[in-house]
């Protein structure tokens, strides 16, 4: 048991004396001063920085217990011992979630709950305190390695994703973590490089998801990154956590630094970081976590009367109303892992997460259309849970594509294999391979290509050839392993050809999209994908994704290249396209991207009519209604964009701002209701540094992509 007597004696305090939250809020904050009083310094220092791979510091003299921490965002990490022995038992084999691009993808809120519902639920069967996710880094380049784990371009849709799944978290009495505060945009030199970005930027594109964690879902812990923001160390910086985190947003729990990301003691212990985390600066296997710098090095400046002790009481304090709240609130239920309800989740959030883009009377397959299907691709086999790094997932099972397929084909139908391609170290092209495959091809009734890209070549090790992967970035969006050579060539030998992408971001499909008459984005699907897949493909589900972020065809095209610099030079990378990130920057350079930001089709058709605005007491209430006008079931997801006309200053031609998915069966209709409070029409002022919302005239948009607005009508504020 966790909490001694000292502890319990404490808990029964609270418990008897708390009839609402407030009288609880108290009993909390006086319980944390008593136990602040009993502490020494070196006990308060001791649970400031690590004291394993994953746990840090407690109090065993009064009942304090370590704080046990696990990635990931999309499944618990398998063990590491506390000393980074990853275990060889399989008692921590896991439910591996679709990545959070995926998530994101669904544009379903509810799901993000049920999502952090299977997270919180297994790590807390797993013994953890705090699972570090969601990751909800702006997807600022699509070459970012990472992009896989994160959710959007929009910092909207990103704030309500990580919300629901924040919520569905600590509602198992587990603690999220929100990752990486601020501006980890890119990997290449993510431990050094200096993120150069204006504070509207910061503001209105990299900041909002935190903030909603903290205003909206009440996240317990904020992950600090590894890169400095304007010349200082994120995770200790006195604008970013203390003042705009912890001051402005009211953030009243953690700040756990990325592993190693802590690189000095008195700015660690003045600008905001609570608990140190890392292992870079400790020996393994017999690690010294007296070195890190909020240990020995802390303790003496404190001594010294370089820091008044008070700074490091306000971090214990920190981390006791977490864990109040949390571990030693001894009131939790015992979680699971491996459910069938948990599977259940995976496969909900792979098929309302995967984008049909395109699609010329192909899909979906009926019953027993086909006599032999073939299908190509390494990624149709390949499995990806243990790759991408620190999110890697010890799953349970990983249903691959082929495998999908061949359930779902039905009894009449043959499904055949050819790899195609296979990853290589070199990024070679295997010819042998390609050319049995569309031999194959010309034979087979219909082709289903299922390519894009991996995680890393060798998932044991996380050096060598590697694309969304922790610590690396892509250097461009070419397909690898010559797989547009053998779309085309296939897709010659077989007209009837689906080509289906994994990965953590698009492609350029310029050169070959033509060719095909159906496209599907999968992403990283999760243990359920090859079900999800074969159920869209075979048309048991509707598919209902939509894009979280621009597809435009090179990584040129897009601003951070174009305008900004990625990944920088001499550690330094300015974000010189300011907000004009993703579909901001093509609308208002009114260039033409592949697929648009908020775009995925569906095997149905849907038509929104009845927009009504009304405004009342600084809101505006926007309604339409959505109908379902095909012969399936099927899901739209109504987007609100908010469009400024003739802003007083520099604004984005339209932002999202507000989006809800409704079910529909065939002719069925929905009610679709959106409020807009007064900051849904705001900027920021770097001038005044304030939020500002300038009187004028503003156009509410609804559609289904942000290319695609069906109503619309202005008002005036
Ligand atoms: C890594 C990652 C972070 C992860 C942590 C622990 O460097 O940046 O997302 O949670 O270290 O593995």
């Amino acid at each position: 048991m966790k909490n001694t007597l000292i502890l319990s004696i404490l808990i029964m305090m609270a418990s008897c004396g708390s009839k609402h939250i407030s009288t609880e809020k108290v009993n909390d904050e006086s319980k944390i001063d008593s136990l602040i009083q009993l502490m020494t310094l070196e006990e308060k220092i001791h649970m400031i920085h690590a004291s394993s791979s994953f746990t840090s510091g407690g109090v065993e003299r009064l009942g304090i217990p370590e704080l046990v921490m696990s990635d990931g965002p999309h499944g618990v990490r398998m063990e590491h011992g506390r000393d980074w022995t990853p275990d060889k038992t399989d008692k921590d084999m896991a439910t591996y979630l679709p990545t959070g691009i995926c998530l994101a993808s669904t544009w379903n809120k509810n799901l993000g709950y049920q999502y952090g519902s299977v997270l919180g639920s297994e790590a807390k069967a797993r013994g953890k305190d705090i699972i570090l996710g969601p990751g909800v880094n702006i997807i600022r380049s699509p070459l970012n390695g990472r992009n896989f784990e994160y959710l959007s371009e929009d910092p909207h849709l990103a704030s309500e994703m990580a919300v629901g799944y924040i919520k569905g978290v600590q509602d198992q009495g587990i603690s999220a973590c929100v990752k990486h505060y601020a501006a980890n945009n890119q990997e290449t030199e993510r431990t050094k490089v200096d993120v150069i970005v204006s504070e509207r930027a910061l503001r209105e594109i990299y900041l909002p998801a935190f903030k909603a964690s903290v205003e909206k879902a009440g996240v317990n812990a904020v992950m600090g990154s590894y890169n400095k923001v304007n010349g200082q160390y994120s995770t200790h910086h006195q604008h970013l956590i203390n003042q705009v985190l912890k001051q402005e947003f009211g953030f009243d729990g953690i700040v756990i630094s990325d592993w190693s990301a802590v690189k000095d003691t008195r700015e660690a212990l003045l600008y905001g970081t609570d608990i140190e985390m890392g292992t870079d600066i400790v020996q393994l296997p017999n690690p010294d976590y007296d070195a890190f710098f909020l240990a020995d090095s802390a303790l003496a400046m404190v001594k010294r009367g370089e820091v008044d002790e008070k700074v490091v009481d306000e971090k214990i304090r920190r981390i006791l109303r977490v864990m109040l709240k949390t571990s030693m609130s001894g009131t939790k239920s015992p979680g699971q892992f491996n459910t069938a309800e948990h599977q259940q989740t995976a496969l909900k959030v792979a098929e309302e997460g995967i984008v049909l883009l395109k699609n010329e009377n192909l899909l979906p397959f009926k019953p027993n259309q086909f006599k032999t299907i073939l299908v190509v691709g390494n990624n149709a086999v390949y499995k990806q849970a243990l790759g991408g790094g620190s999110s890697q997932v010890k799953a349970l099972y990983e249903i691959t594509a082929l495998e999908g397929l061949k359930k779902y084909a039905g009894p009449n139908t043959k499904v055949l294999f050819a790899e195609g391609y296979i990853p290589t170290n070199d990024l070679s092209y295997d010819i042998k391979l390609a050319d049995e495959a569309v031999l194959a091809a010309g034979k087979a009734d219909a082709v289903i290509f299922v390519g894009g890209w991996i995680h890393n070549y060798d998932q044991t090790v996380w050096d060598g050839t590697a694309f969304d992967m922790e610590g690396k970035d892509k250097t461009n969006l070419k397909l690898i392993y010559g797989q547009e050579e053998l779309i085309n060539r296939i897709a010659k030998a077989n007209p009837k050809t689906t080509v289906v992408l994994m990965g953590g971001s698009n492609v350029e499909m310029k050169n070959w999209m033509k060719n095909v008459p159906a496209i599907l984005q999968a992403w990283y699907p999760g243990m359920e994908g090859g079900n999800a897949l074969a159920k869209i493909i075979f048309g048991e589900t509707n598919p209902s994704g939509k894009l979280p972020m621009t597809f435009a065809n090179t990584h040129n095209e897009y601003p951070s290249h174009a305008v900004g610099e990625f990944p920088g030079k001499d550690l330094r990378v300015s974000y010189a396209e300011g907000i004009y990130v993703g579909y901001r920057y093509f609308d208002k350079q009114n260039l033409e991207p592949v697929y648009p930001f908020g775009y995925g089709l569906s095997y149905t058709g849907f038509s929104f009519s009845n927009l009504k605005l009304t405004q009342k007491s600084g809101q505006v209430v926007v309604e339409c209604t959505v109908t379902n006008t095909g012969k399936m079931a099927g899901a739209e997801v109504a987007q609100l964009y908010v469009a400024p006309l003739n802003p007083l200053v520099d604004r984005p031609v339209k932002e999202l701002k507000g989006f809800e998915k409704v079910y529909l069966k065939p002719g069925e209709s929905a009610g679709i209701k959106l409020v807009l409070e007064n900051e849904a029409f705001g900027y920021f002022d770097e001038k005044s540094h304030q939020w500002k919302t300038d009187t004028g005239t503003y156009e509410i948009q609804m559609g289904n992509s942000s290319r695609n607005i069906l109503l619309k009508e202005s008002i005036s504020l």
